[in-house]
């Protein structure tokens, strides 16, 4: 029974109508019986605790297990020689590699043993800043493995957003390399890590791997190679045993109001939901090529690269590279290249893929596909036909992933080829998932052809269980806007057959790229500038990245050319947080619309973004009128 993962696939829309009935009227025998197609090493004593208001969940309590045991040795019987992953390097004449399941085994505990020889505990925190190479997979399964809480990095990130984040955290090591490519961009990861860490005490080693063969400081006694220590280490390594509710990473990410917060995962829940919700939207079938083209620094690598995909056994590829590079049809070569079967991909890539041109798809045959995905912000309609009818030859399901960093998986979705599809529907929670519609008021709406703000009732068990290092946060961001509800900050509509379709955020966050950015976080890195005496940022719709970046600059003087005020500015972000929050517009001006009380009203603002000027709605309350004319009057 143990080894048998796959019989947690739903096969028919009646099977998912009979699960979806049985998970709401039943939750804890639901969830227990799919547990139970895993390896534990103790058996819990109770499904789920849950309590909303104080915020404390916490699923298969007491339960024992380690998450790559699940991921790794059980498969070993069966598929030691079978691919986990091809990597496919970020140059389309480099060779690829192939790792097996045995083989990242072998690796997972090589460097298991390293991390263990740095110090390294259970319930440590390790920060994992690397490219899109196997390395980093097996960084996140060797922390796992000895039950040390990773910390994933985007490598995209500034040294300053790293120190933050390994400051919050307390890391006692870095995993990075020399360098990565990206496009044809070359980063030297080594040094930025340096800078980081001039401000971060907590940190006694960095392993370096050797990538890009760019030259590099190596501090003695702190920084080490890969190749000198990780090949002569065991491949032995025996998983610690670890609690349901142990820790299993932290991911920062971005809300409306201050720094990046920590969001806390843990092991047994997360495993369980990452698995059943990977198997059941994609229905991977053993000899499929399941192919996501996220980078392990988000949820969507965590999720749907690492763990959903090796708990399921799958074959997967992992890509080093950009969509662009060597040119706009470098994604379809690579789908012939592996004949991949499952291709998951973010709309932003979409549309500026088919911006491109059809030239750039006509080369390749793509008949390899039978399931395509979407994930990370709405995906328009017109994107949505493109995909598919030129990559999915209208044969392949598209699957619209609605999830968050959050919620540790996908919520709302198609099942491949079981539910019916809609361009731009989300479609239908997952069985375990009860979303509702509130209003303002936090009231539910019920009945279909509805709008409202996307809330969640009752706990699944890849849920976020705490924001690192500061509980309340969490209460107060997920937990307190609706009573007894979790807030996921998305507006949504309920069509007439009861579809979901996300609309966007409704709180100040913004989606660039399918990249989750505060505003108040490139507002803060903005005012980092010597001459910037206020700003506010908003986002406006862009036809490839989704939304863009616009700020309103307040400079005292006019002196300073504003060409090269702009320029100073984007250097400043760039610094502050990563090339990823460049604002796309800044325009200077000398006043922002404040209330009497000194709230900026960020709607006006918005709507000058957007263009919206002839209908400005209400400004009587502002304190200065004449700055609406101006800001009008001057906007980009
Ligand atoms: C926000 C979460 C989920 C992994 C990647 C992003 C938006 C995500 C969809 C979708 C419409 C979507 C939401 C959400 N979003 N997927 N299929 N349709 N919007 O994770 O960085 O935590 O961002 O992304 O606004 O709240 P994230």
């Amino acid at each position: 029974m143990a080894n048998s993962v796959t019989m947690l696939k739903i096969k028919t829309f009646a099977d998912y109508q009979n699960e979806y009935k049985q998970s709401v009227e039943n939750p804890e025998a639901f969830w227990e019986e799919k547990a139970s197609h895993f390896t534990w090493r103790k058996k819990w004593d109770k499904v789920l605790n849950w309590n909303f208001k104080d915020y404390d969940v916490k699923w298969f309590v007491n339960g024992k297990l380690n998450i790559t045991e699940n991921c790794i040795d059980r498969h070993l019987p069966t598929k030691g020689n079978e691919t986990a992953f091809v990597w496919e390097s970020n140059f389309e004449d480099k060779p690829n590699r192939v790792i097996t399941y045995q083989q990242l085994h072998d690796e997972v505990c090589r460097l298991a043993n390293v991390l263990k020889s740095f110090g390294v505990k259970k319930g440590d925190r390790v920060c994992i800043y690397l490219p899109m190479i196997p390395e980093a997979v097996f960084s996140m399964l060797a922390c796992a493995r000895i039950g040390a809480v990773h910390s994933v990095v985007f490598a995209g990130f500034s040294a300053a957003s790293l120190s933050s984040r390994i400051q919050d955290s307390d890391c006692k090591v870095v995993l990075t390399s020399d360098g990565s490519y990206r496009g044809d961009k070359t980063i030297n990861l080594k040094s930025v890590v340096d800078e980081a860490l001039e401000t971060c005490a907590s940190v006694t080693n960095v392993l370096v791997y050797k990538h890009t063969g760019a030259s590099v400081n190596i501090l003695s006694g702190r920084d080490i190679w890969w190749h000198d220590v990780v090949p002569q280490s065991s491949d032995r390594y025996e998983a610690e045993t670890m609690d349901s509710e142990d820790m299993l990473f932290i991911l920062y990410t971005s809300g409306s109001t201050g720094k990046p917060k920590g969001v806390v995962h843990t092991c047994g829940g997360y495993m369980v939901y990452t698995c059943y919700s990977f198997l059941n939207v994609f229905q991977y079938n053993p000899g499929d090529i399941y192919w996501c083209t996220a980078d392990v620094g988000w949820i969507t690598g965590h999720s749907y690269i690492t763990y959903g995909p090796l708990l399921a056994g799958a074959t997967s590829v992992i890509f080093e590279g950009v969509p662009t590079f060597p040119d706009a049809g470098r994604f379809w070569k690579v789908v012939d290249k592996h004949k991949v079967t499952h291709f998951y991909t973010a709309p932003t890539a979409i549309r500026a893929l088919e911006a491109a041109g059809l030239n750039y798809v006509s080369p390749y045959n793509l008949s390899s596909l039978k399931v395509l995905g979407s994930v990370g912000e709405p995906i328009n309609e017109e994107a949505w036909h493109w995909y598919n009818k030129n990559i999915g030859k209208e044969k392949c399901p598209i699957v619209d992933t609605w999830w968050q960093t959050e919620t540790g998986g996908i919520l709302i979705s198609p099942l491949a080829g079981i539910t019916k599809t809609k361009p731009s529907f989300a479609t239908l929670p997952l069985p375990g998932v009860q979303p509702l519609l509130v209003d303002e008021k936090g009231n539910e709406i019920t009945g279909n052809n509805v709008e409202g703000n996307l809330c969640i009732k009752f706990p699944w068990p890849s849920i976020i269980r705490t924001t690192f290092g500061d509980h309340e946060r969490c209460k107060q961001t997920y937990f307190s806007t609706y009573n007894n509800l979790y807030f996921t900050g998305d507006g949504c509509k309920r069509d007439e057959n009861g579809y979901y379709r996300i609309t966007g955020r409704v709180d100040d966050v913004m989606n660039v790229s399918g990249h989750r950015i505060g505003t108040a976080e490139v507002e803060s890195a903005i005012n980092m500038h010597a001459d910037v005496v206020e700003s506010a940022v908003v986002g406006y719709p862009h036809d490839i990245k989704g939304q863009g970046i616009y700020a309103y600059v307040i400079v005292p003087s006019t002196q300073k050319n504003h060409d090269i005020l702009r320029k100073e500015i984007i250097a400043e972000v760039n610094k502050v947080i990563g090339p990823i929050a460049k604002p796309d517009k800044i325009q200077i001006v000398s006043g922002l619309p404040k209330t009497r009380s000194g709230k900026i009203m960020r709607r006006i603002l918005r709507k000058v973004a957007e263009g919206e000027i002839s209908n400005l709605g209400d400004t009587s309350t502002l304190l200065d009128p004449a700055v609406v004319e101006e800001i009008v009057k001057t906007r980009l």
